[in-house]
């Protein structure tokens, strides 16, 4: 499937209101692929199908995760909110035809982030969190962020992500607080050596 194909079809199975977000997603991705060197092709692709399955029900994401369970690697234990990007990344190869591994692994992190995500994987998660029709509070910071410091950004959206969830009391992904320590990491490391 290549991004006219996949544009075509969210279009046609996601309401218009989250049709727009992932507009506004592909149109980051795309931005922050070209200002940091990476694949825009792949970024708007993965851009364009991460939502794709956000509107079916749970107990058919679960059936997905059920009939694909070495592709799914337990996901069913994760909080249900983070299935869709893992289903999305299961049909992606299943169904879709996208092979490639960078951008089934950009759309299946999207909502939890990872330890060890390349600059595809930040560059979908933060276009995630900051497309154009976001307003929440801290979305102007982020926005700036993104425009100076990838791994910064990211480091700071998995950071608020994080401190919401536990806001709300919502359980989290061991796979978000595994990404943040590893994304910490990885800015200590960067300073260490630029001193
Ligand atoms: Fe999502
Ligand atoms: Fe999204």
């Amino acid at each position: 499937m290549n991004a006219k194909e996949a544009q075509k079809m969210v279009k046609a199975c996601l309401s218009k209101k989250r049709y727009t977000h992932t507009m506004n997603v592909r149109d980051a991705a795309v931005h922050l692929a070209e200002k940091y060197g990476a694949d825009p092709d792949k970024a708007e692709l993965a851009a364009l199908l991460h939502d794709a399955v956000k509107e079916r029900s749970r107990e058919e994401l679960l059936q997905i995760l059920q009939n694909n369970a070495i592709m799914a690697q337990n996901a069913e234990k994760s909080p249900p909110p983070v299935w869709h990007g893992i289903c999305a990344a299961i049909l992606a190869q299943t169904e879709w035809g996208v092979t490639d591994p960078e951008i089934v692994s950009a759309i299946r992190c999207h909502t939890t982030g990872k330890a060890g995500m390349s600059k595809l994987d930040k560059i979908i998660y933060l276009s995630d969190m900051i497309s154009a029709e976001r307003d929440y509070p801290e979305v102007y910071e982020l926005r700036r962020l993104a425009e100076e410091d990838l791994d910064k950004a990211v480091c700071t959206a998995v950071e608020k992500n994080i401190g919401w969830m536990r806001e709300c009391g919502k359980s989290i992904d061991p796979l978000s607080l595994e990404a943040l320590e590893d994304l910490k990491r990885g800015m200590q490391t960067r300073e260490d050596t630029h001193e």
